[in-house]
């Protein structure tokens, strides 16, 4: 074997070129660390977010072709990339060259917020372009489907992509032959709008046009090298690892038989994560480069070979062309496996992942298995021995030893055959996304009938997600033979399939029942299918299926996005250079789109830099029996363990203990911190801490646990108003209920991040770090080193997304790793991994509603009494005024005359839960929207019908006696009803529902009022900073952190219009609590507001100093004005201050004035669901606010969609799973779903009402960063209302068990019918279940 030991490879235009390569090494350390490209962002590791995407181009000397693909760089060994050229996000464009067209337009249309996910986008945009520079919207939609945003929701970014699609701004949906174009929202032609409102937030012609020729050109030295220089195997040799590059088939064989345990890499995408998470090591990897018999693409007499090495996503587009050339009859199988193609992964995935390493590596949940199991595959495989076929089936599928490749064996290439006359093959799935999201369970069906005899011949049927291997339901399959297909043999099927395909009631995934369910839905949907086809291909022997049955065959396939906005416009007297109102682009947008944008792991490695990493607590509730440090201590590199004993007394702040003692509380407890010269060693060294442990009792988990146990943070708190026990004596009607909800992540796309600085000097240290709250990190730092708060300085220069997760727990871990920079002398980095960081950081509060309400049969609600429990974890942190904060919004938008509510937060032996964006409101607001849901049922109203009688009207007083003015909120509701056409679409809703059986829709409207406040004046207080240069620029410092809501982007709007400077003259360096000292927590939506007032405080003094200066020269410029203060001794420097709005809140008396004002708003969401499947889509969204006097509207929209996006992703979706011995199971995007792409409504109108005037706040403007996402809740309601029309149909009068999310899950075991009957049921308590609902 001839070899070499060199890798080359281009980035970004320039030669790479390495000859010790770590074959361990990712691309994404790699650019980030070494190359110093730090655009390419890390947060997941996984493959299942996106933001490291990259684009790679290679050459096939033998095609003549480049082919462009997206990658995850995070998966990406580097060694894989001999040959290639990477482009990241700064070879894309730059802003000291030139920004390139997606990169302006993602920020001009506002695609970006935190901009921690933008560069990702860009690249996945921009490798689409350089295949398809004119885009179709599926195209454009599929391309970003790999990559997660979790601030904008979506439609800014698609808005940004449709400017370069062929028929932008259009739904491309033609339905009824129209295009949306030409019909208003509702199907009518939309009124003239007059001026004072605008519909765009961006204008299109001001975008740099694409222009393809200007795009890097793929490096002619690697054309030149594919095309003459005989490729040679190459090694690379690591400390642990060898890997090998074998270029032909015969030496790859060679390899094989000389390492035949070493696997063989393609894409990396099984065996990176199973590296990287579960600790495998591979002393050697083969790795093929561009071997032509894996490539091969053959049509033969039986059917289509693929190569092996072919990608995913080269598979899919072989496949569709093939469908388009061959009879239908012929492409059944390749049909079926486009089909799940599609879903699989993302681009990024599907570009990377091989086909031969898909099927080799045999997941339980693999897609494409039971597909071309039940087609009857065939594998050619290769050794030095020779070559071989063996069917890809059952055996080979659970890995029989004889059915199996031997170890040295090759997969070279499959055999996909033709499908036949009378042979039909179904492909199903279901998840808990509807994209890029692994499936819970799906399933391969084929039926051959050998002639138009209907009497089945062959069949196969197989399952992934339902047992540790894709399962075959053999038996059940032998055992209908020559049966006839009718509804008798699809009954039998169902109970033999049952029987085989058993699954226990612990099985690993948990969701039991679901799958049992689903597994004898996707018979019944294929027996459909068939019946159909049959049908059609032989109308008068086969039976005709009953109408209403049809629903169920198809797919909830979304409709294009299409969006409307409607805004108010400035005054149009308003000065045009005065930026107040208008939609300014985010400050940082083009920074955050070529990846220029500065976040704390960004930061170059300071010299003689250690990496910190925590050791956690496995278990829940222990007593630490023994800690062994000496091997861990002992390896290379390791510089030190921290541990509580070398805290001593300031291993605590405010109760909230730093590192662990004697005894454990959850799982994630931080026990000691392993500090070493590398992220690398400091790992290595964290695995070989040893602990023993002592299990201890109580184990308190759930809320009804803790109930149980009396276990309670704090004492309980109170709300109380008119007299409950007598109203209760006169109501027509009592309804008790409960609604459990469960908690959510705060998923910010950049984890938990800090680097610590020891000055050297005078024990002085800086900390840079990803927080909302510096000053609680400066603080909790002097603290644990017992340090004045003077020598310690934070700084905070962006955030990539905080939602709340940023304050408590990121400055424990300053706290700790300060100490360890303090103690050595030298800077400390500490980036926590996603996995780490959802385990460690706790989240969410889960809550536990339980309620009495009293009611006429009008639906006035008379009385309530409702009881609050959260799952506080097992610390205090926020939980206490979480609770109080639950309580003040519980009412939302009604008046309840006579309420008693108390609110109890539970200590359990979890993570400790935390602030999480709306702030307890989002849990009780949908706890009180429940209530009123289930007064309407009984009633015989409809739901908006209790809401609207049961709103607060005109002048009124909360529950705690502030007043309010309810105008607005019914303004709000009215308009929303207004323009979503609700009575329309409630009709044409109830008739679909009527005409489909497996299919309903469900429409809600919800009312929101938001009270904004933070419960006192003295942490409302607020303080800038601004100063005027000589040259006549403006530097703003303010106490807000800029964390992606833009709150930079206002205040320089603010400086412009107070100091009449435009924006451009003035800047903003960030947040330090040097410049500013004693800032509040950034949080609770006011940021803006206080910050802002005080920016303008501060201006307005400069301008007062100046006006003489000014006025004396009014036609002259700043810098004349500057020099001319200077010179006069002026100071050009002013500090701003704000003491916080009024507030009070007497907790005994149960009355105060906590809020300033009330934000209000109204959400109108329709979904369709699969009752089948269980399976949603979101229709249509409508949101109408008051934002008073928008400062920004492109701002305060992003705000508001965004926040409602995470809303429906709480509400719908997203599942913290934990084990029943406390341990988080879900822990990285591949097992815990936000929404993506696919899941934002299809259609989304936002509109605001005419402006308002708020004379105490800033510009008369309102904080809209949380309430969003409590309107998230018109989508689950919406989902209800379609559950219970399917639950009327089918008769069912038991009530239904209402729990948030609303996942697949629920609405399928909800929508109960014969087959959720036919399924077995465990015995509860016969079982320990996998996993637990906290
Ligand atoms: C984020 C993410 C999302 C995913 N989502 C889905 C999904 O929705 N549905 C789904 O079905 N799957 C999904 N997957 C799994 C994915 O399909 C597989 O990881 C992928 O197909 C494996 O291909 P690979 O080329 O990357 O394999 P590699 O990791 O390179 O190799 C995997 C195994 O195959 C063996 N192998 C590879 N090629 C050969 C060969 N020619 N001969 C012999 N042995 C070989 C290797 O020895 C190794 O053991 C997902 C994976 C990720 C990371
Ligand atoms: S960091 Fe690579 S996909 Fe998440
Ligand atoms: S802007 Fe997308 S994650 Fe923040």
């Amino acid at each position: 074997m001839d070899r070499a030991s060199e890798l080359l490879f281009f980035v970004n235009g320039r030669k790479v070129i390495e000859k010790n390569v770590d074959p361990e090494t990712m691309l994404l350390p790699y650019l980030r660390k070494k190359l110093r490209l730090t655009g390419t962002k890390y947060g997941c590791g996984g493959g299942g977010c996106g933001a490291c995407t990259v684009m790679i181009s290679q050459y096939n000397s033998r095609t003549k072709k480049i082919r462009h693909y997206p990658a995850n760089a995070c998966l990406t060994p580097i060694c894989s990339l001999h040959g290639t050229a990477v482009t990241t996000v700064e070879g894309v464009g730059s802003s000291k060259t030139r920004i390139h067209p997606i990169q302006e337009r993602i920020a001009k249309c506002h695609g970006t917020q935190c901009g921690f996910c933008t560069p990702g986008m860009v690249m996945s945009m921009y490798t689409l372009l350089r295949n398809h520079p004119e885009p179709t919207l599926d195209q454009l939609t599929d391309a970003l489907g790999g990559n997660l945003c979790r601030c904008t929701g979506y439609r800014p970014i698609i808005e940004a992509g449709k400017t370069f699609c062929k028929t932008s701004g259009c739904c491309q949906s033609k339905e009824n032959g129209v295009c949306c174009l030409d019909q208003g929202v509702n199907g009518l032609p939309e009124l003239e709008e007059d001026n004072k409102t605008s519909s765009v937030l961006f204008s299109e012609v001001e975008f740099l046009p694409l222009d393809p020729t200007q795009e890097l050109i793929f490096p002619p030295e690697l054309k030149i090298m594919a095309e003459k220089q005989p490729p040679k195997t190459r090694v690379f040799s690591g400390d642990r690892m060898m890997w090998i590059s074998p270029v032909t088939l015969k030496e790859l064989l060679e390899a094989k038989f000389k390492y035949p345990q070493a696997p063989v890499v393609m894409g990396n995408t099984s065996v990176g994560p199973e590296m990287k998470f579960k600790g495998v090591l591979h002393p050697v990897i083969i790795s093929p480069d561009r071997i032509e018999e894996l490539n091969v693409r053959k049509h033969a007499c039986n059917g289509l070979t693929l190569g092996a090495g072919l990608s995913l996503a080269q598979v899919e587009d072989i496949l569709a062309e093939v469908v388009q050339e061959l009879p239908e009859e012929k492409t059944q199988t390749y049909r079926a496996l486009l089909k799940h193609l599609r879903t699989l992964a993302g681009q990024q995935i599907r570009n990377m992942a091989s086909l031969g390493g898909h099927i080799v590596s045999r997941h339980l949940d693999s897609d494409l298995n039971p597909l071309l199991a039940v087609a009857n595959c065939t594998l050619n495989l290769r050794s030095k021995e020779g070559e071989r076929q063996i069917p890809l089936n059952e055996q080979f599928l659970s890995k029989c030893p004889g059915a199996d490749l031997k170890s040295q064996e090759i997969l070279v290439s499959v055999n996909i055959p033709y499908s036949r006359k009378w042979e039909f093959v179904s492909a199903f799935r279901q998840a808990q996304r509807r994209q890029n999201a692994l499936a819970i369970v799906n399933s391969g069906m084929r039926v051959f009938f050998g002639e138009g005899d209907g009497i089945i011949k062959e069949l196969s049927i197989l399952y992934g997600g339902v047992g540790s291997t894709t399962i075959c339901a053999k038996n059940s399959c032998q055992k209908l033979i020559g049966r006839p297909w009718n509804e008798e043999m699809l009954d039998t099927a169902c109970r033999l399939v049952l029987d085989e395909v058993s699954l226990p009631g612990w099985a690993p995934g948990g969701k039991v029942e679901f799958k049992r369910t689903l597994i004898i839905s996707f018979l019944f949907r294929f027996y459909l299918e068939v019946s159909q086809i049959l049908k059609r291909m032989d109308p008068a022997h086969c039976p005709s299926l009953a109408d209403n049955y049809e629903s169920a065959l198809e797919d909830l396939h979304s409709r294009h996005h299409w969006q409307t906005l409607n805004y108010p416009n400035v005054n149009p007297r308003q000065l045009p250079q005065d930026p107040i109102g208008r939609p300014m682009m985010h400050l940082s947008g083009i920074k955050h789109a070529t990846g220029e944008a500065v976040y704390c792991d960004d930061m170059p490695a300071v010299d003689q830099e250690l990496f910190l990493m925590f050791v956690t607590s496995s278990r829940a509730h222990a007593k630490i029996v023994s800690m062994d440090l000496s091997e861990a201590l002992s390896l290379p590199g390791v510089v030190d363990i921290v541990t509580a004993e070398q805290l001593k007394d300031t291993n605590s702040f405010a109760e909230e203990p730093l590192l662990a003692t004697d005894e454990v509380f959850c799982v994630g407890q931080l026990v000691c911190a392993v500090v070493a010269d590398s992220e690398i060693q400091a790992r290595r060294a964290a695995e070989r801490v040893k602990i023993v442990y002592q299990d201890l009792k109580p184990l308190i988990l759930t809320i009804e646990d803790a109930i149980q146990h009396k276990s309670f943070l704090e004492q309980e708190r109170k709300l109380e108003c008119g007299n409950v026990d007598e109203a209760f004596k006169v109501v027509d009607q009592i309804l008790e209920g409960e609604i459990h909800m469960g908690g959510q992540e705060h998923f910010y796309m950049e984890t938990q991040s800090m680097l610590v600085v020891p000055k050297g000097e005078d024990q002085e240290l800086d900390i840079y770090v990803s927080t909302q709250g510096p000053r609680y990190i400066q603080d909790i730092v002097a603290s644990t080193l017992k340090l004045p708060a003077n020598k310690v300085m934070c700084h905070v220069r962006r955030v990539g997304g905080a939602f709340g997760g940023k304050i408590v727990k990121t400055g424990i871990l300053a706290a700790i790793t300060a100490f360890t920079a303090s103690k050595h002398g030298r800077a400390v980095r500490c980036i926590l991994e996603r996995g780490e960081d959802m385990l460690i950081t706790g989240g969410r509060h889960p809550y536990l509603g339980k309620f009495k309400v009293g009611f006429m049969n009008d639906g006035r609600i008379l009385a309530l009494e409702m009881e609050h429990y959260s799952n506080g974890g097992s610390t205090l942190d926020e939980s206490l005024i979480l609770i109080e904060m639950g309580l003040l919004k519980m009412d939302n938008a009604y008046k309840f005359p006579n309420l008693r509510c108390l609110g109890r937060a539970c200590r359990t032996n979890l993570p400790s839960n935390t602030s999480l964006r709306g702030f307890g409101f989002p849990q009780t607001g949908l706890i009180t929207e429940f209530c009123i849901t289930e007064v309407a049922s009984k009633c015989g109203l409809s739901p908006e019908q209790v809401r609207t009688i049961n709103m607060y009207k005109g002048l009124d007083q909360t529950p705690y006696k502030q007043e309010i003015n309810a105008t607005r909120l019914i303004q709000c509701w009215r308009e929303c009803l207004a323009k979503s056409s609700f009575s329309l679409r409630r009709a044409t809703v109830d008739k679909f529902n009527i005409e489909n059986y497996w299919k309903k829709k469900g429409l809600a409207i919800v009312p929101l009022k938001f009270p904004i406040g933070v419960g006192s004046v003295s942490m409302g207080q607020a303080a800038a900073l601004v100063h005027i240069y000589l040259d006549g620029s403006a530097l703003v410092t303010h106490g807000g952190i800029e964390m992606g809501q833009g709150v930079h982007t206002k205040m320089i709007q603010v400086a412009s219009r107070e100091l009449k400077m435009p924006m451009s003259n003035v800047h903003l360096r960030g947040t330090s609590t040097e410049t500013v000292p004693n800032t509040n927590i950034s949080g609770g939506s006011v940021v803006a507001d206080l910050n802002g007032l005080a920016v303008k405080d501060a201006c307005q003094a400069l301008m007062k100093r100046l006006e003489p200066i000014i006025n004396k020269n009014p036609g002259g410029t700043w810098k004349d004005w500057a020099q001319a203060a200077f010179d006069e001794s002026i100071s050009l420097s002013a500090v701003g201050y704000f003491r916080g709005y009024e507030s009070n809140m007497d907790w005994e008396k149960g009355e105060g004035h906590p809020f300033e004002y009330y934000v209000y708003g109204a959400a109108c969401s329709e979904v369709e669901i699969d009752c089948l499947t269980g399976d949603h889509k979101n229709i249509r969204t409508d949101i109408v606010m008051d934002v008073g006097n928008s400062i920004n509207p492109a701002l305060d929209i992003g705000q508001i969609e965004g926040a409602f996006v995470q809303g429906m992703g709480l509400y719908t979706m997203e599942e913290l799973k934990y084990s029943p011995q406390g341990v988080l199971y879900t822990r990285g995007p591949n097992q815990y779903k936000i929404p993506a792409i696919c899941d934002i409504p299809a259609e989304l109108h936002i509109s605001f009402l005419p402006p308002s005037e708020n004379s105490n706040t800033l510009y008369s403007s309102k904080g809209l960063g949380e309430s969003g996402v409590f309107l998230g809740c018109s989508v689950f309601f919406a989902i209800h209302d379609a559950v219970i029309a399917a639950r009327q149909e089918r008769g069912l009068r038991r009530p239904w068990q209402l729990s948030s999310p609303l996942t697949p899950e629920k609405i399928r075991m909800a929508c109960e019918d014969k087959f959720t009957k036919m399924i077995p049921r465990d015995e509860p308590g016969s079982y320990v279940p996998w996993n637990v609902p906290v």
